[in-house]
């Protein structure tokens, strides 16, 4: 894999989560440092000038300048994975047309998270939903997807239980932490002193794109899952972590060891070795007051997947209602690190690789 690195570029880079993209593809094994792709509105500007996240840019990228460049140009430099962090509506037609000209995306973006040949991954939960992709003749390009920030936590705490509980309906309530609406977001004045208890189509998202990835792949289709996943979401003042109160009713009973135990059993990925993988992917908390978006967001090992695991705390089971919170970093592993890791689940199955004529 050493030698295999690939060209690459992150669209949406001046943004929030394409700075964490930059963050974490600025010394890649699987990719070279990335291209830095915005709107023209901020072409030509340095990368460190316009960097909004707590620790520094890194070293290779912060004097690097942002371009704006249309998807022909990119393909003509032969970028083979571009790291999607438009916004919806823009994302849709550039990236189709990126992945007709060769180019695979990897897209933080709604657009086509619904389509039914796109993958909507989290890799610990649905990897096989990407034969939607190898189900047809070998594709170049692939457009892969992943969740809103705060499907990607609640679908990693139910998958390891959802067969020992078969839930008749899922209930959650979220905290979601102001980074969630990019930067520079909520206005101070409409959030200080406040939680606001409205995100637009935020419920919606969550129990069309849960249930769609707990679902069944029957060959070409994703059978979506048949449970109901109710969703109250709320804006609060953290800067980071989305916190999520989750209510499951259960028609059946097994003991709480056994939830227990397949929480912190489950590590699907773990033969496959993916650098932004957490190890384990869910950390189970017994403190009382955990987990807590300041001490948990940046939870995840080895050091490449800081943020990336989903932290899962104050377990009560009171059949047929299994209760319990779940924190996870919404600009990492709800957004930048999913679609990193979801390239390098992509290029280990062989789904990606080098562009034609690129030579090493
Ligand atoms: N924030 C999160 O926690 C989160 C989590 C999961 C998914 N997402 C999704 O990820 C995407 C990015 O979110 P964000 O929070 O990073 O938003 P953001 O901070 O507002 O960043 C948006 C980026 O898109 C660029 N852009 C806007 N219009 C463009 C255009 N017409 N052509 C090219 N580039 C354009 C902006 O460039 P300029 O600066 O040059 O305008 C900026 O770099 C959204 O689709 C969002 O829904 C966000």
């Amino acid at each position: 894999m050493k030698n295999e690195r690939l060209t690459c570029a992150i669209l949406g880079a001046s943004g929030y989560i394409g700075q964490h993209f930059a963050r974490m593809l600025a010394d890649h094994p699987y990719f070279e440092p990335p291209l830095l792709v915005a709107s023209e509105r901020s072409e030509g500007k340095r990368l460190g000038e316009l960097w909004q996240l707590a620790e520094p840019p890194p070293e290779n990228l912060a004097d690097a300048k942002l371009i704006a460049a249309t998807p022909s140009d990119l393909a003509r430099q032969g970028v083979s994975a571009a790291f999607s962090a438009l916004p919806s509506g823009t994302a849709r037609d550039v990236e189709s047309e990126l992945v007709r000209r060769g180019v695979s995306v990897f897209s933080n973006a709604a657009d086509h998270r619904m389509d039914a040949r796109v993958p909507l991954l989290v890799p610990e939960v649905n990897a096989d939903h990407l034969a939607l992709i190898t189900a047809r003749p070998r594709p170049r390009s692939i457009l892969v997807t992943n969740p809103n920030c705060s499907t990607t936590g609640l679908v990693l705490a139910l998958a390891p239980v959802d067969r020992l509980l078969a839930p008749r309906v899922v209930h959650v309530a979220t905290y979601q932490s102001l980074s969630g609406a990019g930067y520079p977001g909520v206005p101070s004045l409409a959030i200080t002193d406040n939680v606001v208890p409205f995100i637009r189509e935020e419920e919606e998202k969550i129990r069309e794109e849960s249930a769609r990835i707990l679902g069944r792949r029957r060959a070409h289709t994703v059978v979506p899952s048949p449970v109901p996943v109710l969703a109250h979401c709320a804006r609060v003042a953290t800067r980071e972590g989305h916190l999520e109160a989750v209510t499951v009713e259960a028609t059946r009973r097994p003991r709480l060891e056994e939830l227990e135990t397949a929480w912190e059993s489950f590590d699907p990925l773990h033969d496959l070795d993916l650098p932004t993988a957490p190890c384990p992917p869910i950390e189970l908390r017994r403190e009382p007051d955990r987990p807590q978006p300041l001490r948990d967001r940046w939870a995840g090992r080895p050091v490449r997947a800081r943020g990336m695991a989903a932290v899962v705390g104050r377990v009560r089971w009171t059949p047929p209602y299994l209760r319990f919170f779940v924190l996870s970093h919404n600009a990492v592993r709800g957004g930048a690190g999913a679609s990193v890791l979801n390239a390098e689940l992509a290029l280990r199955t062989g789904l990606i690789g080098r562009a034609e004529g690129e030579t090493e």
